[in-house]
């Protein structure tokens, strides 16, 4: 498996595991680490979460997970996420909002070390844009939990390149990465410029979304289809799974995106880290950008 360097000691597997859907499915502890490790047999060793996720118990879940297995987390990267106010049955607030005030970083990040089990995180990311954000404030709270030993690096999601040079600024040039939504469906980030701005400064994404959520892949849906109809015939060109050509038009492109498969099944994953060993032809990749029909080139 492909190793990306964060830092210089910070290195991520290229494929990234989502863990948005572990405590949907209900597993337990065992089944959750179980499922950790069979990733990282196939080199899958960074794991993406956040707080709010499955109602503000995954972390939790994982957390149990590893305490079945201390020497493990030695072996894993961890990415969470803060940030957000979720309004919901187990927090107080009347409706969701963001908060990157000071006092509630430093809060969220003991508590999802806390509930995750470790001494550290590998990568701690603000979930979402805050229009009220203070980029000093918020630079000054990542760096001193670097500085103490908490988290080892940490970067954004969800930002557009403008509050991302803000924040990439006030922090001396030290975010790591940006997570953003990209698929053949979706492609904002294409066209705001984030790419551009990430390729300038190195910094490459995670992608979250990879597959829309299995919606690529719908021949009937009016929409899906024509996206579809082209991933199905490249897959018959290359000799694969519809999935894994999915997966090679995000690993194409030179931003260098780091893919969060969303994944609850080990089968998909595999389809995820097959495609690190394919290289689309430009024509093919051209072919999945404008079959969305959102883009027509001039
Ligand atoms: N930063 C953010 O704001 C943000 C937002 C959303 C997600 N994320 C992160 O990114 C990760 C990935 O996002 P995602 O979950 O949207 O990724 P995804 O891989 O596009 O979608 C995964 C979901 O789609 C289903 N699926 C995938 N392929 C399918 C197919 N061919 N047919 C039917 N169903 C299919 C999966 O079901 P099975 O489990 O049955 O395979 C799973 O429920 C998340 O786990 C989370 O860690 C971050």
């Amino acid at each position: 498996m492909e190793r990306v360097h964060l830092t210089e000691s910070i290195y991520l597997s290229r494929i990234i595991q989502g863990t948005m859907g572990i405590s949907l499915h209900n597993r337990t502890p065992q089944e959750t680490l179980s499922f950790m490790k069979a990733c990282v047999e196939l080199g899958v060793t960074t794991f993406d979460t956040a707080e709010i996720y499955g109602n503000y118990s995954t972390e939790e879940a994982i957390g149990e997970a590893l305490k079945l297995d201390p020497s493990f987390r030695s072996q894993i990267q961890l990415v969470t996420k803060t940030g957000i106010n979720m309004a919901s049955s187990v927090r107080p607030y009347a409706f969701s909002h963001y908060d990157t005030s000071r006092e509630r970083i430093v809060a969220a990040c003991h508590e999802s070390l806390r509930k995750l089990n470790t001494t550290y995180i590998d990568v701690y990311l603000i979930h979402r844009e805050d229009p009220l954000i203070d980029h000093q404030e918020v630079a000054c709270t990542l760096i001193q939990l670097k500085q103490e030993g908490l988290i080892r690096s940490y970067g954004v999601s969800n930002f557009d390149p403008f509050k991302f040079e803000a924040l990439h600024e006030a922090t001396g040039y030290q975010l790591v990465t940006n997570q953003i939504e990209w698929n053949p469906l979706v492609t904002e980030h294409i066209d705001n410029g984030n790419f551009d701005v990430l390729q300038k400064h190195g910094v490459k994404p995670m992608i979250w979304s990879p597959l829309a959520q299995g919606r690529l892949f719908d021949l009937k849906d009016k929409e899906t289809a024509p996206v579809a109809k082209v991933l199905h015939e490249l897959a018959t060109k290359y000799g694969v799974d519809p999935e894994v050509i999915a997966y090679a038009y995000l690993l194409r492109h030179p931003v260098h995106a780091m893919p969060i498969s969303g994944s609850t099944k080990i089968e998909r994953l595999k389809n995820a880290v097959k495609a690190l060993e394919i290289k689309l032809e430009r024509e093919d990749w051209y072919r999945i950008y404008l079959a969305s029909g959102q883009k027509h080139l001039r």
